[in-house]
């Protein structure tokens, strides 16, 4: 299979469903296994590192600056993971029904641009401080596409406007986007995957 991320895939009870889990910079594969199990503890798991490397931090694209991101290696890096996930889930899960992607921060970024730029992969996406990946090229029609944000007020690595302009586009491309917003900055706080969990289950 291909062997381009590191991963790790957790079966669970559930073979229809799956959690695809994207870390934040710095992060790797094991990181949001505890939120994915508080979202849905009887799907199964996938753990996929970032292989870009940024001062030793992996990430899943380079950037120039905080939050000014390199677009060649982004639409590079997001064509490469959108392999990857694709030949994953047949491998280790060729009967998932429910595919929901959860990205924090970098990996929420990476979920936009698959969203955004790819063929349908994910049936949900949860996306945790996300920013509006690029500007100015195409974005896919997201008819169907469900999708939950949280975001912090305070955020001081991804700007309110800029989480608004991400739901702005999801929503014009036809996106169910429920946001949800937290008097907090960049950490991932238990309110919000809970929150996560509850809109998850509300299907
Ligand atoms: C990014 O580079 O994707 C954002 O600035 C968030 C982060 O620091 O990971």
């Amino acid at each position: 299979m291909n062997d381009t991320h590191q991963h790790i895939f957790i079966e669970g009870t559930d073979p229809k469903k799956v959690l695809i889990l994207l870390h934040g910079t710095g992060g790797n594969e094991h990181d949001l296994i505890n939120v994915g199990k508080h979202i849905d503890s009887t799907a199964s798991m996938l753990g996929v590192r970032g292989n870009v490397m940024e001062g030793g931090m992996p990430r899943y694209f380079r950037r120039l600056a905080e939050g000014v991101f390199d677009e060649e290696d982004l639409f590079f890096r997001a064509e490469q993971l959108h392999l990857f996930l694709k030949d994953a889930l047949l491998h280790y899960a060729p009967n998932s029904e429910l595919v929901t992607a959860i990205g924090y921060s970098n990996g929420a970024n990476i979920a936009a641009t698959l969203l955004m730029k790819h063929e349908k992969i994910m049936d949900r996406s949860i996306l945790f401080h996300a920013m509006v990946p690029y500007r100015n090229q195409h974005v896919h029609e997201l008819n169907n596409a469900q999708i939950f944000i949280g975001a912090g007020v305070n955020d001081p690595i991804i700007p309110k406007n800029e989480t608004q302009e991400l739901i702005d586009v999801l929503r014009a491309k036809g996106a169910t986007v429920q946001d949800n917003w937290y008097n907090n900055g960049h950490q991932l706080t238990l309110e919000e995957v809970q929150q996560a969990h509850n809109w998850y289950n509300s299907f």
